[in-house]
């Protein structure tokens, strides 16, 4: 970070200016350090859903939303996507460079002797509905974790946080096809660590104990493109909950449950379950102009699921190459999914129509993994719950890079106050 200059602003009001600092990244759009602001002015900023506020100092990700460039660590989402594992990118994400072998091997087997969770984790699933969405369970039981290592986590220690890390990165997917597993009234499959990490993925979500399970290469290659195109996305709703959450000192399990919580909602990760939802009850591609028509009604609250974005204003990039994977995965399976076709030509037209040009309204990653995961026998519910497990690598990397900015403090945002100014009480009596 760098500060070279300064922008004034002048309060009509009075006359006086103010010089604020403009600090500079290494690329991307410039900040104003308004961190004296209320000392020097006595006024506050406004800015409801942060559109103009840069909440952290930050090394992990980079968008640039008009040109739709998404970079980990520096490296385009394009070259990561195709030439990487997920842990390789986890890795990066939390380490800040592309591993070597050694250091990959060191990663993944760390990783692999924490995939098991404590037996008393069965109970707590027993403890929901079987109908509960599995995002209410893996929220419920990863903040439940806080309660087996609570003592034990030191966050001030670097080494303390990062086994934290190390924990979630491979509890969380045992969580998530748990959730599954007990949704479905089957038995719960435990971690196999002699294999990779989207591929046991598969198998404690469909193996059963009175077969054998052989998982499909290109199912496991495909989700773990998944996972990485989901891995991290810097300060969205859900990073800042959990940078939020853990910037009060709270335990790292809560925090990766807020997150998931927050990612739950259709407008952030719950859309690519909302975008197969869509896509099912338009059900034909000649239905696609009513729905076209019906996202463009303002009297109707409906919207084009999977289209969107507060930041990309051009394609957004993991989507390219989500269309991709899906074609790819459809076409080794062997699977005519009619709803691709319903996709394929919602896309073509909402990129032609005028409403959706003028706002820069272009698929996201959502758009076609619903598709993808569809073909692979994920069920709608659990969607959501994928991308959890990729994302929750980008939080506990966020996470962590909280505690070594020495600019961290609480989360305190202020508020611009519109109720009743002070009233004289009145006994319930006299009321
Ligand atoms: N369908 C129809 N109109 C839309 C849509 C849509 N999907 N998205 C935005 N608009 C319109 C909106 O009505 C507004 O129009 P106007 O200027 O006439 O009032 C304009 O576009 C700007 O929208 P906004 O709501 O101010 O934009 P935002 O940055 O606050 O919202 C968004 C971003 C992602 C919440 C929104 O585009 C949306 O709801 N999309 C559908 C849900 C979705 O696909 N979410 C996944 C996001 S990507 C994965 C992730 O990060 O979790």
């Amino acid at each position: 970070m760098t500060k070279n200059n300064t922008v004034t602003i002048t309060d009509n009001r009075t006359g006086a200016t103010y010089d604020l600092p403009i600090l500079d990244g290494t690329v991307g759009p410039s900040v104003v350090d308004i961190r004296k602001f209320y000392a020097e002015t006595g006024m506050f900023t406004y800015d409801p859903g942060y559109t103009s506020t840069g909440s952290c100092e930050s090394a992990i990700t980079y968008i640039d939303g008009d040109q739709g460039i998404l970079l980990h660590r520096g490296y385009p989402i394009q070259d990561l996507a195709p030439n990487c594992r997920f842990l390789e990118v986890a890795y990066l994400l939390l380490n800040g460079d592309l591993p070597n072998k050694a250091e990959f091997d060191t990663f993944e087997q760390a990783i692999t002797m924490h995939t098991m969770v404590n037996e008393q984790i069965h109970k707590f699933l027993e403890g929901f509905r079987r109908d509960s969405h599995p995002m209410a369970v893996m929220c419920g039981v990863v903040g439940g974790l806080a309660g087996f290592y609570h003592d034990q986590t030191d966050l001030s220690d670097p080494h303390h946080r990062m086994i934290a890390s190390h924990r979630l990165i491979a509890k969380v997917p045992t969580i998530a096809a748990w959730a599954y597993k007990y949704s479905m009234g089957q038995p719960l499959m435990y971690p196999r660590n002699n294999l990779r990490y989207a591929a046991d993925l598969l198998q404690m979500m469909f193996a059963v104990p009175c077969e054998d399970y052989v998982v499909n290469p290109v199912l496991a290659r495909a989700l773990d493109r998944i996972l990485i195109l989901h891995a991290d996305h810097e300060q969205n709703a859900s990073t800042s909950t959990v940078r939020l959450t853990g910037s009060s000192g709270a335990n790292p399990f809560a925090c990766i449950a807020a997150g998931i919580a927050s990612l739950w909602g259709p407008a952030h990760g719950g859309a690519n379950e909302a975008v197969l939802n869509m896509l099912e009850e338009i059900g034909t591609p000649d239905r696609v102009n009513e729905c076209v028509k019906r996202a463009k009604d303002k009297d109707d609250p409906f919207r084009l699921m999977g289209f969107g974005h507060r930041v990309y204003k051009n394609y957004d990039p993991r989507a390219k190459i989500m269309a991709q994977t899906c074609h790819e995965v459809l076409e080794e399976l062997d699977i005519k999914d009619p709803l691709l076709d319903v996709a394929m030509e919602l896309e073509r037209i909402a990129l032609e129509d005028e409403y959706f040009v003028e706002r820069q309204l272009y698929p996201n990653v959502d758009f076609y993994s619903g598709i993808v995961f569809r073909a692979m026998g994920i069920p709608t519910s659990m969607f959501t719950g994928m991308f959890a497990v990729a994302r929750t690598t980008g939080w506990v990397a966020q996470w962590n890079e909280m505690f070594v900015d020495p600019a961290q403090k609480i989360g305190r945002p202020r508020q611009l106050y519109t109720g009743p100014t002070q009233r004289q009480f009145v006994p319930l009596d006299d009321r």
